[in-house]
């Protein structure tokens, strides 16, 4: 064993959802054991983990990191500083970035710069254009297809049922889809025109533009039997319709902000409040809680979107579309988890090993012999708030500043090596490449 570590008397949280007080040893990257109590390696680090909750490393599934090409808003650095500050130790990127990550090329380029920069573990989508049908059934190695239905432009859109279905009829890789109708958009978008109330947003992209797209989507998986994944889900009417047409091969993501935020939050912070699918009513933040309850949701991910503060500080509907997420998703949720709203269990579910399973990430999201040592130690007995000098993303801002939050992350373990520790940054740290399994 090459490097071995020993986190004591942690309350551990195990696959069937039970605490344990007790000892994880973890050797090579992997969890080796886990008791009540373990013998100290001879060699390696001891970390005394009294009153620490230990929890598996989340896997975000859906971030917008910017390199290439849109460095000044965030990059690898910054942005997997703030995965470890958050308790993210694997992340999915997507591929509008510059050049837009359509190419095997542009994905090797990624992994490339991922491999010199990221102290988490990384995983790339490709992007669908209309025109790159070979790329997107032989690139690799990829979590999947992500397709723009709406809310893009340029070669990343691929909005019409002409062009969606090629994509849908051919391959069998993994297709997740932003589901917003272009169309509808463009035409409410004439409605409101100087209008530059950034409330307008949410009545512009509308609640039925979510649903029309996301019914389209659904129509093609069914005809193609094709595996599905809606991000992002943003609507009750979206959650209620799902809940009675899901084939078994379809799974659906939610961010915190749509559980969280709302419409009457532009009031709060404008258009720090802007992204796309918007924010809506607070009736859809309790249908859509409901659907993840009972499951017709499956995980969360955070859509994690950096602008800087001068870009959100435009006018809309000049302002760019978008929030941070990566470094507060876990103690937002596990704050909802200590108000009673969901068990401990439930988060580390929807943030670790559902999103594991959809995308058949192996030996991750769980705290088992055999699985890597993914791991992050939170505190769930003290509550800090979300304070902009403490964030690590480049953008320098979040829509939950001043909330108070319980579930910080004290350590963030990446393959067993601290990669964060009480403030401090291992940052010769390297996370690795994520395989994804049929
Ligand atoms: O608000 C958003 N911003 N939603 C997306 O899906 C894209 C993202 C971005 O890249 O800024």
């Amino acid at each position: 064993m090459n490097h071995s570590c020993l986190i004591q008397q942690a309350q551990i949280l195990l696959p069937d959802g039970e605490l344990m007080t007790g000892d994880v040893l973890l050797a090579d990257g992997v969890i080796q054991s886990i008791a009540p109590h373990l013998a100290a390696p001879e060699t390696g680090e001891c970390i005394e983990a009294q009153g620490l909750t230990l929890l598996p490393g989340v896997i975000d599934p859906q971030v917008h990191f910017r390199e290439p090409g849109l460095e000044h808003k965030e990059d690898l650095s910054t942005a997997s500083r703030a995965c470890a500050r958050g308790g993210v130790t694997s992340f999915l990127e997507m591929p509008n970035t510059n050049p837009l990550t359509i190419t095997q090329a542009a994905l090797d380029d990624k992994l490339a710069r991922a491999a010199a920069k990221s102290l988490v573990n990384y995983g790339f989508f490709i992007g669908a254009t209309p025109d790159n049908l070979p790329d997107l059934r032989e690139a690799q190695p990829t979590c999947g297809i992500k397709i723009f239905m709406g809310s893009s432009h340029g070669a990343l859109l691929v909005s019409t049922e002409e062009f969606l279905e090629p994509i849908f009829a051919q391959g069998t890789r993994l297709i997740a889809v932003h589901a917003e109708d272009q169309g509808r958009i463009l035409e409410r978008r004439k409605l409101f025109t100087g209008n530059n109330d950034p409330a307008v947003h949410s009545q512009i992209q509308d609640e039925i533009a979510a649903l029309n797209a996301t019914q389209l989507a659904l129509k093609l998986s069914e005809k193609y039997q094709r595996r599905l994944h809606i991000l992002h889900l943003s609507t009750g009417i979206e959650a209620e319709y799902l809940r009675g047409h899901k084939p078994a091969w379809v799974t659906a993501e939610v961010t915190p902000q749509h559980l969280l935020l709302n419409t009457n939050d532009y009031a709060r912070i404008g258009t720090l409040a802007q992204m796309n699918p918007p924010l809506r009513s607070p009736e859809n933040n309790e249908v859509l809680w409901q659907a993840l309850l009972d499951g017709v949701i499956d995980f969360i991910a955070t859509d994690h979107a950096p602008h800087t503060l001068e870009e959100k500080a435009k006018p809309y509907p000049q302002s760019p579309s978008g929030m941070p997420g990566v470094e507060t998703a876990l103690p937002v949720m596990l704050t909802q988890a200590k108000k009673g709203r969901c068990s401990l269990a439930q988060v580390s579910r929807w943030m670790a090993s559902a999103v594991a399973e959809a995308y058949g990430i192996p030996n991750k999201g769980k705290i088992a012999v055999g699985y890597d040592a993914d791991l992050v130690l939170v505190d769930l007995e003290t509550y800090h708030p979300v304070l902009r000098e403490e964030l690590q993303t480049k953008c320098g801002w979040s829509p939950f500043e001043g909330w108070n939050l319980t579930g910080w992350p004290v350590m963030t373990l990446v393959n067993g090596q601290v990669a964060y520790n009480r403030g401090q940054f291992h940052d010769q740290v390297r996370g690795k490449a994520l395989r994804f399994e049929p």
